[in-house]
């Protein structure tokens, strides 16, 4: 008898639980996605730990009003367990908005709800962990009760990972005392099934790594229907890249400024937005990693992805192949887990690798010794636990449940809807770096994938990159220079009023959305609209290489005048370090003077040290140029994030 309720059928919690016989529930409030690896990761194990069948859901996807009844309306429900990620200024993300408004406007009784708390944040921010603790907060104050501690995963730190292990060890042992929970020995137990297909590669409804699909085979009418949206993170507009430049003028660093075509589409966006791009994995990283698990020989052959419990949605498309999924839908090219160390270790193809594994599993110090301080990738490592004998055992199911999903980067827009309005531009710095005692060069998925791109549109020969892509993508559908983006919209936005002047600081790519907000006020005055001053502090390491935008900037000054004035700090052209924020402590009266005057201020770029720097800078200039106390100043800071005449767009 088949009583399941797939997810999707139904947004009722009780009923989809019920139906689907779960004690157990795990929800996401995600914005990038790693909330949701994380959730799935966790209710995979709480699974398997405890023999508890566990749903693992997004927030979105359900109901509210019978959250309470969980508990007495399914016969031997344990738990709820949330993963808050915090975005942002503290805001919640976006598939969970309507559950904290539920909770704060229409929830009275949770009392009988049991639930824990894992937290995802950045302690660089100012408002660490705000959406976590208010889980926490908002759902005892309506009677509900915290099992274990809230966890506090810092992404700032680095450090998300063994904050979550820890926090999940520690819930595991109050579960088994305050629930009495009988914990087994972790086996694998597949949650999806992966069977070799009759089909072949060139089968139209394979999946060669379409974004989604509705890209797969599509009709006439539903080829039309690509262009027309709404485009979000499920389903992204497949953009012609018409233009792409080198920014740096260096032989080991890259910058990349690229401009998608959206004149087909009606995606839309506006100035200060921020556009995700879907990358794809590198040819020297898919091959590595197939060929680490023996599937080198097997890349092209076609593979049925079937989901054996109807409330599991695997991130792939099915049916697929090796290469397709490992190119497309896989991170495999980032720090590896402890936890994945220690769970494919049963798959080991040699007793020492197993014990090897096993062992860093276990071993955190040695983990960071062996493993995060020589930036291993999950290919690498296997390689070096093996000895290079490849990973036959590992089931492909384990490898699709295990590896995170490779999720969209996100670009603040460098360009100006109000200029540019067919055309979206990003301003992207190329993440390859060479550490000391690492052989190998680190690289980062999407912007390499830039970097190919504009060298192999510009036709550039002399230059080799360190990785390769695929540039045409499935079935050419990339070709020429294509990638599949959708938009996401920020707070980040000029004043309303043209007139209102602006302070921006931008060192390095933070300068990104305020070239978008100068060509907006350069767009503005050619429209006879009268606009404020615009004060930018851009900062980089020196004047010939790394100065973005340079020519743009005379260009600028040229057509606002004395409405625009550019303020650089070059980093590496003296023996002392010059910063944006030095040049702020020299141009402090007319600072405060701007900000008296209604100035809007605005910070972007590096969240983990210069953000909080300006802002500290910022009060020192308000101490001396007001003449208050610290105390006084820094409340006139809080008070300008308040009146959002303080902005900021950091990661
Ligand atoms: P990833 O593949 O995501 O790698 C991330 C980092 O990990 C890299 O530094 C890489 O070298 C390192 N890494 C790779 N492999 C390993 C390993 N095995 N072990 C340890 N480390 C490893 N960036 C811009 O350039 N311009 C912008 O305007 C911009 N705006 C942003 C706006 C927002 C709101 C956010 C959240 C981010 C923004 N970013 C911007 C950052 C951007 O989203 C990406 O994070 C960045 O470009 C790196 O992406 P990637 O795919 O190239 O690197
Ligand atoms: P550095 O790399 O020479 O230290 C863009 O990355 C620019 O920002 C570079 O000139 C870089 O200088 C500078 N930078 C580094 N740390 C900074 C900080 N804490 N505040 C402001 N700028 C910083």
């Amino acid at each position: 008898e088949d009583v399941s309720v797939p997810r999707g059928s139904s947004r009722d919690l009780v009923e989809i639980l019920a139906a689907n016989n779960k004690k157990a529930l795990v929800l996401f409030a995600s914005q990038t996605g790693t909330a949701e690896d994380y959730s799935h990761k966790f209710a995979k194990e709480f699974q398997s730990r405890f023999s508890i069948p566990t749903m693992c859901g997004d927030l979105a996807d359900y109901d509210y009003e019978n959250l309470n009844e969980i508990f007495t309306s399914i016969d031997g429900f344990q738990l709820v367990v949330f993963f808050t990620a915090t975005y942002g200024e503290g805001e919640p993300p976006d598939n969970a908005v309507e559950f904290f408004d539920y909770l704060e406007n229409e929830c009275d009784d949770l009392s009988n709800l049991k639930f824990s708390c894992f937290g995802l944040g950045n302690s660089t921010y100012e408002f660490y962990n705000a959406m976590g603790k208010k889980t926490v907060s908002t759902l005892t104050e309506k009677g509900a009760t915290l099992v274990g501690e809230l966890g506090l995963g810092d992404d700032g730190r680095g450090t998300m990972d063994e904050d979550y292990m820890a926090w999940k060890d520690g819930l595991f042992d109050i579960l088994k005392d305050q629930l009495s929970l009988e914990e087994h020995e972790l086996v694998y137990e597949p949650q999806i099934k992966i069977e070799e297909s009759v089909l072949t590669i060139d089968s139209p409804e394979v999946s060669l790594g379409e974004p989604d699909d509705k890209y797969i085979n599509p009709s006439q009418e539903e080829a039309q229907s690509l262009n027309e949206g709404p485009f979000d993170h499920t389903h992204p507009y497949l953009a012609p890249i018409t233009v792409s430049r080198e920014l740096f003028n260096s032989d080991s660093r890259h910058c990349i400024h690229a401009e998608f075509d959206i004149s087909d589409s009606n995606l839309k966006y506006t100035t200060g937005d921020h556009l995700a791009i879907w990358p794809s994995n590198s040819n020297e990283h898919v091959f590595k990693f197939l060929d680490i698990l023996g599937l080198s020989e097997k890349k092209d052959v076609v593979i049925d992805i079937k989901s054996l419990d109807p409330t599991v949605h695997p991130h792939v498309i099915s049916p697929s192949t090796y290469e397709a999924v490992v190119r497309h839908y896989l991170e495999i090219s980032g720090p590896v887990s402890r936890q994945f160390v220690g769970s494919v270790a049963q798959f080991a193809p040699t007793e020492q690798a197993k014990a090897h594994a096993s062992k860093l599993g276990k071993d955190k110090a040695l983990f960071h010794e062996e493993v995060t301080s020589r930036y291993l990738n999950i290919a690498d490592l296997l390689h070096v636990l093996s000895d290079g004998v490849k990973w036959t055992s590992i089931p492909f199911a384990f490898i699709i449940e295990s590896v995170a999903h490779l999720q969209p980067r996100y670009y603040s827009i460098s360009s100006s809807s109000l200029s540019e309005k067919q055309a979206i531009h990003v301003t992207a710095v190329v993440e390859q770096e060479k550490y000391p005692n690492v052989d190998h060069i680190v690289t980062g998925v999407a912007t390499n994938l830039l970097f190919n791109i504009q060298l192999a549109q510009n036709k550039v020969s002399n230059v080799k990159p360190v990785v390769t892509y695929d540039l045409a993508g499935p079935r050419q559908k990339f070709a020429p220079f294509k990638l599949p983006v959708h938009v996401r919209r920020s707070t980040f936005k000029l004043p309303s009023n043209p007139a209102t002047p602006i302070i921006c600081i931008g060192p390095g790519t933070g300068v990104a959305p305020f070239r978008g907000f100068i060509r907006e006020r350069v767009a503005q005055t050619a429209n006879d609209i009268s606009v404020g001053k615009t004060l930018l502090f851009f900062g980089c390491r020196n004047s010939s290489e790394d100065f973005l935008y340079k020519d743009e900037f005379v260009d600028y000054s040229k057509k606002l005048g004395e409405k625009f004035e550019l303020v650089t700090a070059f980093s590496r052209e003296t023996a002392e370090k010059v910063y944006v924020q030095h040049k702020m402590l020299e141009r402090a009266k007319e600072i405060s003077e701007l900000l008296n005057d209604g100035a809007f201020f605005y910070v972007c770029g590096d969240a983990a040290r210069m953000a909080r720097d300006v802002q500290n800078v910022l009060i020192r200039i308000m101490m001396s140029e007001r003449k208050v106390t610290e105390s006084i100043a820094t409340d006139m800071v809080k008070n300008l994030r308040v009146l959002n005449r303080y902005q900021e767009d950091v990661w």
